[in-house]
């Protein structure tokens, strides 16, 4: 099915818009479909223009604003920022251009690891834009100055997944050498600051003491998207399956690949997209 979602659909039945610069929001997407499997998920990844995590600022904010308002025309209900880098650089925008509510992954991660760590020592790892912006430390020690954050930017790992060397020795080599140093200052937590990251969570265990504890920002940004939901009276209780679309903006065939084996089902619908193109 194409164009837009129905004008005349309840407003609790429109989907969630769902972004990020490429695949790594889909981890995102695959814990709303098992959380809030009632709910419609329309999903935009800027495959033309990932990776956003070695760009600057202004850019990265430039995509942000446009794609915020390409989904807004989409009738979407709520917005889910999945990309740690624009969580990280340009929230605000988002809120400023969004009329709905808009979910980023930064907090729900946070909040999860002060939980789980005892010892006050976590580990971030991100793109280089989210380590530099430095937005997890300084939450992270708003809201325990006691916290010690050891950060990591990890720039190769999103072309690796995005090339789809999810299990390569390669990937396995890559992370040691990125993940040691982390290993090394004792940390018992480790939140995953890339939602592409959890896509490469085998290897990333596999590189790490056992005892360390991942925390995946994908699970905890769905709880999070439930509850803000729920706060809002904007749950879809229409009893109809949920729709799911995905537009990509570059050529869809890689994207559906690596979609298709990380939910786990066909996927028949990703489409190609301009963003400056309102009326689809
Ligand atoms: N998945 C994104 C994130 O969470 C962005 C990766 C990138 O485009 O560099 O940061």
């Amino acid at each position: 099915m194409t164009g837009q979602f129905p004008d005349n659909a309840d407003l609790n039945c429109r989907p969630i818009g769902v972004f990020d610069s490429g695949l790594g929001g889909l981890t995102v997407v695959k814990q709303l479909m098992q959380q809030l499997p009632g709910e419609s998920i329309l999903y935009f990844g800027d495959t033309a223009r990932v990776p956003y995590g070695t760009k600057s600022p202004a850019t990265i904010r430039n995509y942000a604003v446009e794609i915020t308002r390409y989904l807004q025309a989409q009738g979407v209900k709520l917005i889910v920022v999945a990309c740690n880098t624009v969580s990280s650089v340009a929230m605000d925008n988002v809120m400023l251009v969004s009329s709905v509510p808009v979910v980023g992954v930064i907090e729900p991660g946070v909040r999860a690891a002060l939980k789980n760590s005892l010892s006050k020592r976590i580990g971030v790892i991100g793109t280089s834009a989210t380590i530099s912006a430095g937005k997890y430390t300084a939450l992270l020690r708003s809201m325990d100055p006691g916290i010690r954050v050891f950060s990591q930017a990890c720039p190769l790992f999103v072309p690796l997944v995005e090339e789809g060397w999810i299990d390569s020795e390669v990937t396995e080599s890559v992370a040691r050498i990125y993940l040691e140093p982390l290993v090394k200052q004792s940390i018992d937590t480790l939140i995953l600051g890339c939602t592409h990251y959890p896509i490469i969570k085998d290897i990333i265990k596999k590189t790490i003491d056992g005892n360390i504890e991942i925390v995946d920002s994908a699970v905890q940004t769905a709880l999070e998207v439930r509850r803000v939901i729920l706060a809002h009276k904007l749950a879809c209780d229409s009893g109809k399956p949920a729709e799911y679309r995905f537009y990509v903006s570059d050529f869809p065939q890689k994207f559906e690949e690596i979609a298709q084996r990380l939910l786990g089902q066909s996927l028949s619908n990703v489409r190609r997209i301009a963003l400056d193109d309102r009326s689809r």
